[in-house]
């Protein structure tokens, strides 16, 4: 059987690594697509060479024509501007807006029987955007967030309790910007939950609050560390997580942001919300009960989001 194909629609930071990691974990043969075709067929040839040491199979191209993405099996967009210090996730909608048109085009004409992970921010609304200029249907196009808010949280929760990282789990709801939701209640170590942990002396609520704010402002502290750009290992190692999920049809447990219609009390919009990947894409949405609490901060989310979709619509009244 031939191997599956995966385009990464943008080849700076993140496409980079993801295709790296791709290789690394031989999920198919990759095409880095990018305005700036020298940069994808350079990191392409690089990623390639080092094949023969790390004993990987896979081709490895780069080009800036959306005609080489054709009959890809997985998508991941980072094509767009990043966050710069100072600048909000938000700032970016003007210019990303016009990017996902582009992309989402692309990928109609050349490869619509993809499964689409858009990283681009701000995020829940270019994933809304990538699937109105795409045409594809909703439960093919998604977007990374949670996989990398959660992992965060996880991260700083290992820490806290100074234990594997493999026995805590945790996910984050709601939109991926300052005012995501990430579930204290529905977070474990060991299956413990996070508040009983508290009750058993294991930290205090104090901490657990400044560890929720941290993984708010994950994103943030990166981009105040590096200076000069975003995140990008652990996006696309989320992002890759995602993929295989997809292509090995593992029926993974995830939060991304996905087309919520019905669930969630909402009517046709992308946002943080657990999820169930398998070959069929989104197989399912995990229509979780929230407290009086999660739920407000829930809304307070879905209502940033709400207003970065009517601000594309502005942008774009094609789009309305
Ligand atoms: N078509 C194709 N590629 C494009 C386009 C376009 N219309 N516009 C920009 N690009 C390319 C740039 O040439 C660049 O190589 O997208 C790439 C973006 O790479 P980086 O600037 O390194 O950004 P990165 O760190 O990879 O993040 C990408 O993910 O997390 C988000 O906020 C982040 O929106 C940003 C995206």
């Amino acid at each position: 059987m031939a191997r599956p194909k995966i385009a990464l629609i943008g080849a700076g930071q993140i496409g980079g690594t993801l295709a790296h990691l791709a290789a690394l974990k031989e999920l198919g043969d990759v095409v880095l697509l990018d305005l700036n075709d020298g940069a994808a067929k350079g990191k392409a040839l690089d990623i390639a060479e080092a094949g023969p040491s790390e004993g990987f199979d896979a081709d490895m191209s780069g080009t800036s024509d959306y005609a080489d993405i054709a009959g890809a099996d997985v998508c991941i967009v980072t094509a767009g501007v990043a966050r710069k210090p100072g600048m909000s996730r938000d700032d970016l909608l003007g210019i990303n807006l016009k990017v996902m048109k582009a992309v989402g085009e692309g990928i109609k004409a050349h490869a619509p029987n993809a499964f689409v992970i858009c990283i681009t921010n701000p995020l829940d609304a270019m994933v809304w955007a990538l699937q109105e200029f795409s045409g594809l249907p909703t439960e093919k196009v998604v977007g990374m967030a949670g996989v990398l808010d959660s992992a965060r949280f996880r991260h700083f929760l290992a820490e806290e309790f100074n234990v594997s990282m493999k026995d805590v789990t945790a996910f984050v709801l709601g939109g991926h910007g300052d005012t995501m939701v990430p579930s204290v209640r529905y977070s474990t170590v060991g299956g413990i939950p996070l508040p009983d942990l508290v009750d058993m002396g294991w930290t205090t609520q104090d901490k657990l609050d400044a560890i929720v704010q941290r993984t708010r402002d994950g994103g943030a502290e990166i981009v105040g560390l590096l200076k000069t750009g975003s995140a990008f290992y652990a996006p696309a190692t989320s992002a890759i997580e995602m993929a295989e999920a997809y292509l090995k049809d593992q029926k993974r447990v995830l939060p991304c942001a996905a087309y919520c219609d019905g669930q969630f009390g909402l009517d046709g919009f992308y946002v943080g919300v657990p999820t169930v990947i398998g070959a069929g894409g989104i197989e399912r949405i995990v229509d979780i009960k929230m407290s009086k609490d999660e739920q407000a901060m829930f809304d307070k989310s879905v209502d940033a989001v709400k207003g970065l979709v009517a601000a594309c619509k502005e942008i774009d009244p094609s789009l309305a």
